[in-house]
């Protein structure tokens, strides 16, 4: 009988540390996740050095819970993945080292993984992977359209030009006053509200999957100080609801041109902004009128850093033999493809 494989992942490249243990790749036995929200809340927005300092503060207690709901000792665990970029440097380090510590100490193999990679194999632990497939990633940093052929290969073939989705609701959160991290805030105003603002849509050449935020995000801040100047009333529901269509048209429309291009059997949304109501409702609407193609949501508490995802994906590299030694670094901007072959 195959052996089970135990994989630990640890993730903290920007506001969330977490650490998770994951069985062969796909079953999640710990999952822990201590946020720092309420510490960035009130600069409305992840300051970096606080960031690092919580995450050394909290990685030793996550880390003990963790290995405790699972009930496994160090030399249980097959290999150790890390989160060793893209992120905030000094927030990666933290778990970079102590990935490095763990692995030294108790001769575990280590591995790096890539942030996106982990939200992108959140969805390895809801439902099985089936190529060529490609993933919507919508996050606090990352806007991006990933082909995958295969396990562990990763092609973009969009991205955002600018702001990402996430960075663009916590913007446009900010200027209603909406406290931070503004996402879910815009999401329930959007559902109270109508659509009735005429906001711009980046579509960018013909063919194109890239994504532009900036225009749109500049269109909501000028409509709200035009009215202010103005002396007028714009309902936030209204301004949060044509916001939200204007988001969710560009990346619903973009996401099913690449769906037909590449004749993809499977689309994997992922990132924060995957928790999104409305980019869930619609692309679940789009996706009934075409049922030879799956389309695979994770729960929300997936959506969001953690890192049973960079177990999950770290499995994939665990099978292929792909591991780093002792002198992994983080690497702020790390390529998502730096193992395709
Ligand atoms: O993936 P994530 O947890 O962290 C990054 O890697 O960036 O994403 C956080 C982002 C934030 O910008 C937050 O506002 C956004 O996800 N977000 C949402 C919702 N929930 C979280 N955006 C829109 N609608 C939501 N319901
Ligand atoms: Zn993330």
């Amino acid at each position: 009988m195959k052996k089970d494989k135990w994989i630990m992942g640890i993730e903290t490249s920007c506001d969330e540390t977490a650490v998770a243990i994951v069985k062969n790749g796909t079953e999640i036995v710990a999952n822990v996740v201590a946020s720092q929200i309420e510490s960035h809340k009130r600069f409305g927005g992840v300051v970096p050095e606080i960031a690092s300092r919580h995450h050394v503060e909290q990685i030793t207690l996550v880390l003990e819970e963790a290995m405790d709901q699972a009930g496994l000792g160090f030399e249980d665990l097959d290999a150790i993945a890390v989160t060793e970029g893209p992120g905030l440097v000094g927030a990666l380090l933290v778990g970079v080292n102590t990935a490095k510590a763990l692995a030294f100490a108790h001769g575990i193999p280590l591995i790096g993984v890539h942030h996106i990679a982990g939200h992108i194999y959140a969805n390895r632990l809801v439902a099985e992977m089936k190529f060529p497939l490609v993933s919507l990633v919508v996050s606090g940093g990352h806007t991006e359209l990933v082909y995958m052929k295969e396990h562990g290969h990763f092609e973009v073939i969009g991205e955002t030009r600018d702001d990402a989705a996430g960075e663009a609701y916590d913007k446009v959160a900010r200027t209603l006053k909406l406290p931070y991290p503004g996402g879910p805030h815009i999401d329930r105003l959007a559902h109270q509200g109508r659509p009735t603002i005429n906001l711009p849509r980046a579509w960018l050449e013909e063919g194109s999957y890239d994504f532009s935020f900036s225009g749109l995000k500049s269109a909501v801040i000028n409509a709200v100080h035009n009215a202010e100047q103005r002396g007028e009333n714009i309902a936030p529901e209204d301004l949060a609801a044509s916001f939200q269509e204007s988001v969710i048209d560009v990346l619903v429309t973009k996401t099913l041109a690449a769906v037909k291009e590449f004749h993809v059997k499977q689309v994997l949304l992922a990132g924060g902004v995957a928790a999104n109501k409305g980019l869930r409702n619609r692309l679940s609407g789009a996706f009934n009128e075409i049922p030879e193609v799956e389309l695979v949501i994770p729960p929300l508490s997936l959506c969001t850093d953690n890192a049973a995802m960079i177990a999950a994906a770290g499995s994939i590299l665990n099978e292929k033999g792909i591991r780093a030694n002792l002198a992994l670094n983080a690497n702020p901007s790390l390529d998502l493809a730096i193992h395709n072959e």
